[in-house]
């Protein structure tokens, strides 16, 4: 080895002893004399002394040393003198006086700080990743992300899980994404799909008697990038036998308890996990990922609202929309420009407009005059109705009531926006804080306007509810529910699974509504079904993203921040620049012909 100790593991304890340490320079100052370096290593930082009276070999080395050197340090470790103890380092109350000092290697000025804060821009830290990487936030969320699948391996395993691979070179499993394809070269013409998510093949392997199985498992979607989304990530993915949704939502929140319990004591993790059924979660936060870190509970009010004159609720309700709003507790004195900050939020998200109440003054709501009651254009109403409309909708004094009008799903939309907009404003998200929820019963299908056609709401893969498989036949599919759930935590969708189909007709049941015709079905999930006909279990499962797990406990807002080497939002590689041309030989070999 070529050193005795970690830098960063130095203590007084360690006093009067001799060492090697090696690292990189993270700062070195010249004090008129003697030069003091901090060498970094990833355990850490520590002072280096090189005096000249000690030695005149390692002095004249640091002399020449610059940032991000690679160097070796022979020296005795020493108390600091008094008042020159840092007690912002873990090394803090000891130094290393060096007696040899030997470069190891040079390096050229980083185009960055090797910092907390890189004072760069994303594609310049991306094009030097491996510089970036050796920032200590950037450290911490490594071995953050380490502990955490280090974590659910031992969980797993203790749980008599088996960890399976699974194949990169597959054939197209859908997951509402598009598919990366490899062609092949020893079939011309035919293609690979990469894995959008192991879902057959986990499937497939509950038909193999394997019970309990998962795998920390890469996926591929051809799909446009945003914060919480890269071409390729990380699940754990996990499927079991003889199970019910009880089985898999319990083991996953006791997983997860535990998880972040031992990696992220410092979060306030709110137990046990909310449980909402989709029908409740679209009803009171607009979403089927509510942030439930903070109220703001919204309440559909139509059939109050008709009983205005104001033309815009009238003419919505006649139109078979609805009104529905929340409650701002304790903010109708907001100023007119921030009521117009709110109305321009609400129509960027494409909302007609924004109508609220404000409640003044103190006292109980059936005491509240008319003069304490302000209203937006058009919406003004005798005090009786406000006091109803009030207590439906839980507001009371001081309080702020917004209203939108418009069909249901996008009035959804609008609010869900408009909730979290409230909430960033009033600071009303603990940022330590993990509300975990798991959202049940979703609908088996959604319809698409777009295409004309049924998509599943999960994937095709996902078991219709107790009971209902009698309405596939009928025409309200709609109101098909599922046994698919998702876990969500602060307004994030963490991990989506169900209990799945083991029936054959049953399968082919749902692609026929899906659009698939008997060649394609046949063609395209051809093996799973006749692996249904072999004795296929009763089973279910649930796949979390890891990535999006560790980006929230480390508190970043990107997954590009927890991920060694992400591509960028237009799905570039900056350091190997890749996506990238390839030369006409492999294009031969492959038979492809790029067209213009
Ligand atoms: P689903 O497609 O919902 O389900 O994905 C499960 C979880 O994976 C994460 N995730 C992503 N993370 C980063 N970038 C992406 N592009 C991305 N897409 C998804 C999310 C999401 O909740 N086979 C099913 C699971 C099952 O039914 O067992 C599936 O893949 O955290």
């Amino acid at each position: 080895m070529l050193r005795t100790a970690d830098c960063g593991s130095l203590r007084e304890t360690d006093i009067d002893s001799t060492q090697t340490i090696v690292g990189w320079v993270d700062r070195r100052r010249d004090h008129g004399g003697i030069i003091f370096i901090d060498l970094r290593d990833r355990s850490g930082l520590v002072q280096v002394v090189l005096n000249p009276e000690l030695s005149s070999q390692a002095y004249q080395v640091a002399e020449q040393l610059r940032s991000e050197w690679v160097i070796q340090i022979k020296g005795t470790v020493r108390r600091r003198p008094e008042g020159s103890e840092n007690p912002g380092m873990e090394t803090g109350s000891v130094e290393v006086i060096a007696e040899e000092a030997t470069v190891l290697n040079p390096s050229l000025t980083p185009p960055f700080y090797i910092a907390e804060d890189a004072g760069a821009d994303e594609s310049l830290r991306l094009r030097y990743r491996y510089l970036d990487l050796r920032r200590p936030p950037m450290l911490r969320n490594l071995t953050l992300r380490h502990k955490t699948v280090k974590y659910i391996r031992d969980f797993l395993d203790a749980q008599g899980f088996l960890e399976i691979e699974t194949p990169i070179l597959i054939k197209s499993t859908p997951e509402g994404a598009r598919d990366f394809l490899v062609p092949s070269r020893l079939q011309p013409g035919s293609f690979y799909a990469l894995p959008q998510s192991p879902q057959q093949l986990k499937q497939l392997l509950m038909v193999s008697g394997i019970e309990k199985y998962f795998q920390i498992a890469r996926c591929f979607r051809d799909e446009d990038l945003r914060a919480d989304r890269q071409l390729e990530f990380t699940q754990l993915d996990l499927e079991m036998s003889f199970v019910d949704e009880e089985d898999i939502l319990s083991l996953t929140e006791e997983l997860y308890t535990g998880l972040i319990e031992s990696v992220s004591p410092e979060k306030k993790l709110t137990k046990p996990f909310y449980r909402l059924t989709y029908d409740e979660s679209m009803s009171s936060y607009g979403s089927d990922k509510p942030d439930l870190r903070f109220g703001l509970k919204m309440t559909d009010v139509s059939d109050l609202a008709t009983e205005t004159e104001f033309r815009v609720f009238l003419s919505t309700v006649e139109r078979g929309g609805i009104i529905k709003g929340f409650v701002v507790p304790q903010q109708a004195s907001y100023t007119s420009s921030v009521m117009r900050e709110l109305e321009d939020t609400a129509k960027e998200a494409g909302a007609g407009g924004l109508s609220h109440i404000r409640f003044r003054g103190s006292g109980p709501i059936k005491d509240m005059s008319e003069e304490e009651i302000l209203y937006s254009a058009g919406l003004r109403m005798p005090s009786e109705w406000s006091h109803r409309l009030a207590e439906r909708m839980g507001a009371n004094h001081g309080d702020l009531i917004l209203l939108m009008a418009g069909q249901a799903k996008q009035v959804n939309a609008w609010l869900s926006l408009m909730r979290s907009h409230v909430a960033q404003r009033l600071e009303l998200a603990d940022p330590d804080a993990l509300a975990f929820a798991f959202i049940t019963e979703f609908p088996l299908f959604d319809w698409n306007e777009d295409a004309k056609r049924w998509d599943s709401s999960h994937h095709p893969f996902t078991s219709p509810a107790d009971g209902q498989e009698e309405m596939l036949y009928g025409d309200d599919l709609g109101s098909v529910k599922s046994k698919a759930y998702d876990m969500v935590c602060n307004g994030s969708e963490l991990a989506s699974g169900s209990i799945r189909i083991h029936n054959r007709k049953l399968q082919e049941k749902i692609f026929s509504i899906l659009g698939y015709d008997a060649e394609e079905t046949a063609s395209r999930f051809g093996q799973i079904l006749e692996a249904f006909e072999y004795g296929a279990p009763p089973h279910g499962g649930i796949a979390p993203g890891i990535d999006r797990l560790v980006a929230i406990l480390t508190g970043n807002t990107s997954i590009r921040e927890v991920i060694a080497f992400p591509k960028t939002q237009s799905g570039a590689d900056p350091l190997f620049d890749s996506p990238a041309p390839v030369a006409q030989a492999q294009l031969d070999e492959l038979s492809i012909r790029i067209s213009d």
